[in-house]
């Protein structure tokens, strides 16, 4: 989370996951030397249980002049796959599928709800909420069954954000496949040959977006303007 940077901005808080060194964590140090008129507050959360979305919202509700920021910038980037090493006969077991639904849909609504209370609707402050979404989202995946259902869910819970806070801009952003860890594991953990392998041979062929490429197309739509509250933009569009 934290504010798009600009001459007077100061509040930048970055929640980061529970490694500690995560693209978060840099980025919090690239900001620092890039801005050093901004205040970044980094915070290490496991946002799969309330204490982690507690912690991040108490960090955000701490920051030095809150009252004065011109736009805040709320960017629902954690995420995870869940076990795409079985079929959605295997998911039997109820907790296991709450654990992923915590982590990955209950905290995205109930941070993102607690920091527009924090940073509350006052004439000039700009409000602006981006969802990391995902094809997935639109299109079934066979072995995906959590984490198609997850972006689904995610998607139209931002779209009932736009309907209900009209001055609130909200951008379900699909960044397209990139080149991590989280694709990694695609590539070698998912039950579906067919899945697996397309995407096998998009890296192969050098496909695969690069993540700053792709962070930096959604900061170029945001900027813009050009989109419907809610909608759902691809990398690709
Ligand atoms: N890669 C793709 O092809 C692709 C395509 C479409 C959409 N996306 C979406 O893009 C977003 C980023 O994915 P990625 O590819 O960068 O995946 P990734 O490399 O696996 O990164 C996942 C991110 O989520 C954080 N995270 C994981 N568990 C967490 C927890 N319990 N609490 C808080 N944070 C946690 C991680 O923090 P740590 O670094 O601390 O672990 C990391 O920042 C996700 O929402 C993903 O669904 C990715």
């Amino acid at each position: 989370m934290g504010t798009v940077p600009q001459s007077d901005t100061r509040l930048c808080p970055a929640a980061g996951g529970p490694h500690k060194a995560g693209a978060e964590c840099l980025l919090a140090e690239e900001l620092t030397l890039q801005y050093p008129d901004i205040e970044v507050r980094w915070v290490a959360a496991d946002l799969g249980t309330a204490d982690g979305v507690k912690k991040t919202v108490q960090a955000a509700q701490e920051l030095n002049g809150r009252d004065t920021a011109q736009r805040i910038l709320i960017i629902n980037n954690a995420g995870s796959l869940g076990d795409i090493t079985k079929p959605f006969v295997d998911f039997t077991d109820p907790p296991e599928v709450d654990r992923y639904f915590t982590f990955n849909v209950s905290s995205a609504l109930c941070l993102t709800s607690s920091l527009l209370k924090v940073f509350q609707g006052r004439a000039g402050l700009e409000r602006l909420v981006v969802n990391v979404s995902s094809l997935a989202a639109l299109q079934p995946f066979k072995s995906w069954t959590l984490y198609c259902t997850g972006k689904a869910a995610r998607d139209m819970m931002f779209r009932v954000l736009a309907k209900e806070e009209t001055d609130v801009r909200v951008l379900n952003y699909a960044p397209g496949p990139m080149n991590s860890a989280m694709q990694d594991q695609v590539q070698s953990h998912t039950a579906d040959l067919e899945v697996r392998h397309h995407f096998i041979e998009m890296k192969k062929r050098g496909e695969l977006l690069d993540c700053h490429v792709s962070a930096r197309k959604m900061l170029d739509i945001l900027e813009k303007d050009a989109f419907r509250s809610g909608e759902h933009v691809d990398f690709f569009d």
